[in-house]
């Protein structure tokens, strides 16, 4: 399953915008659509930078997940077209939170940023403030911020962010004499639309979307209802793609779906992620695959042969267990045991034995009790993660969970929370401290921010390891000796290639 479609490459663009013809009107499918707005705004924006006598600035900062980090990736790739650069600063032309709701606090860090974003669009009134993502798929978010928030220009959700040209000119064309909010949030999508442009944060690694959305429900999860139900890319796309980029200079990819082990199941020729995942291993030029999110009730024993003989599946596996509890697990609607999580993780190990293996898990879900908590403290000493993500479990408006009686006590979850972490990091640092001593091959990706004349790679299993070397290294893969453990991460020494 090869093709040579070339999905995304400047060249190809720039061609595509060549060929658009504006004095026609709009056409009505995409990604032709687009291509017509981005064309127009150019001359809208080329016009704005000779009246200001500089460029334009876009600042797009990006909360959640790896979903959220690609979409960003995406915006940026049709900002650069439009002719807008990049910066970091707040006081920038166009400035786009792209927002991430799983977890209270993930609102109410936007709520801060947006207030401190008063006093910026004082001092420069044409600024465009936008907002998008999942937390403004929420419409109490929306309604909060038409009356609290109303410096914010544009709002749209996570169903329509390849539509910011057109959201863009729309706003643009009516400054500044409205004030007026646009508001573009959709309540789902059937439709995928490929062939637009993006910009990578790295050269040489990237996430690929390989599915959308998610038809899981898990009962504490706000996932499904912002992100819609679940949508898999054709394989052909997808590996157009992943040739695309490799061509680019792409070395690791980390395919991406909420729940990749459903992957291709509701695509006309069904495809399983096993299968996809041997057509990407084929992709010549490409090093390392790394993918999550990885649910354990849908991990099959086809996968699991598949990672065992793989050359470039990377020996890390997130493996979210979110409690130890079987009664929890069935009333968070998880759909498997405790039993059935251990035994997966033996057949893992079975087959990948250096495997990383890495979780998810929520303290102070609603009727936890301490014996609960109990089976999940003995999952991790069992299991012996090599790290963990710990949550505090946060009520979200419209899930089953919030309804449920019995929420824990605060100070309960506090103290059952440090115990977690306590035992989580424990763990972590007895099982980086077993890996000094042994060589690792490491994927250079960035000079040292604090120490220039280090660098900074990661190893199969994910770990970070800073090493002296060169930064001509930068997306290669070097071995490298593991010299003393810090926690999180390691200090090595490189190897010359040839060892
Ligand atoms: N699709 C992925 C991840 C979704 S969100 C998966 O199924 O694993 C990432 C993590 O946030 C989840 O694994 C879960 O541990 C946590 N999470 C989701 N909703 C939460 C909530 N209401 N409170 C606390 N943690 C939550
Ligand atoms: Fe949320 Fe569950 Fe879907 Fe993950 S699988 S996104 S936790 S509903
Ligand atoms: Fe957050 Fe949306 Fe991801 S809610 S975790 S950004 S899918």
């Amino acid at each position: 399953m090869s093709t040579n479609r070339d999905v995304m490459n400047r060249e190809e663009i720039e061609a595509r915008i060549e060929k658009t013809d504006i004095t026609l009107p709009p056409p009505k499918t995409e990604p032709d659509r687009q291509y017509y707005f981005m064309k127009m705004l150019r001359t809208v924006v080329e016009e704005k930078k000779k009246e200001l006598g500089r460029p334009l600035y876009a600042n797009i900062t990006t909360f959640g997940c790896q979903m959220n980090a690609r979409d960003s990736e995406k915006i940026a790739g049709i900002m650069n077209i439009i002719g807008y650069e990049q910066t970091d600063s707040n006081e920038a032309d166009f400035l786009l939170y792209n927002t991430c709701t799983v977890r209270e606090n993930a609102n109410l860090k936007v709520y801060g940023r947006l207030g401190q974003l008063k006093r910026q669009k004082e001092k420069n009134p044409e600024m465009v403030i936008a907002l998008c993502g999942c937390m403004m798929q929420e419409p109490e978010v929306v309604e909060k911020i038409k009356k609290s928030y109303r410096n914010v220009d544009i709002i749209f959700g996570t169903h329509n962010i390849y539509k910011i040209a057109e959201l863009l000119l729309s706003k643009l064309s009516d400054r500044p004499e409205s004030k007026k909010m646009l508001v573009d949030v959709w309540e789902g999508t059937t439709e995928i639309v490929e062939e637009l442009p993006n910009e990578r944060k790295y050269s040489f690694k990237s996430g690929v979307n390989i599915m959308f959305g998610c038809n899981n429900f898990c009962s504490y999860c706000i996932v499904p209802y912002v992100r819609g139900r679940e949508r898999s890319r054709e394989p052909e796309d997808i590996l157009a793609e992943i040739e695309c980029m490799v061509r680019d200079g792409v070395v690791e990819v980390m395919l991406l779906g909420q729940n990749v082990n459903s992957y291709g199941k509701n695509l006309k020729k069904p495809v399983s992620f096993a299968e996809l995942l041997e057509c990407v291993e084929k992709v010549e030029g490409l090093s390392r695959i790394r993918f999550m999110t990885s649910h354990p009730k849908d991990l099959s024993d086809e996968l699991i042969e598949v990672m065992g003989r793989s050359e470039k599946i990377c020996r890390q596996l997130h493996l979210p267990l979110q409690s130890g509890s079987s009664r929890l697990l069935k009333t968070m609607n998880r759909h498997y045991t405790k039993e059935d999580y251990l035994l997966l993780v033996r057949k893992i190990r079975r087959a990948v034995p250096d495997i990383s293996l890495t979780t998810d898990i929520i303290v102070g879900f609603p009727g936890e009790t301490e014996e609960d908590f109990e089976e999940t403290m003995d999952v991790v000493r069992q299991v012996e993660f090599d790290s963990a993500f710990t949550f505090i479990y946060s009520k979200r408006t419209g899930t089953p969970a919030a309804a449920m009686e019995e929420q824990v006590p605060e100070a309960v979850v506090k103290e059952r929370f440090d115990r977690l972490l306590a035992l989580v990091q424990e763990i972590s640092a007895r099982k980086t401290e077993k890996e000094v001593g042994k060589v690792h091959e490491v994927l250079v990706e960035e000079v040292n921010e604090q120490d220039s004349s280090l660098l900074t790679g990661r190893t199969s299993g994910n770990y970070i390891v800073h090493f002296a070397g060169e930064a001509k290294q930068i997306g290669t893969v070097v071995p490298v000796r593991l010299e003393e453990s810090k926690g999180f991460y390691y200090m090595g020494v490189q190897l010359p290639s040839e060892v």
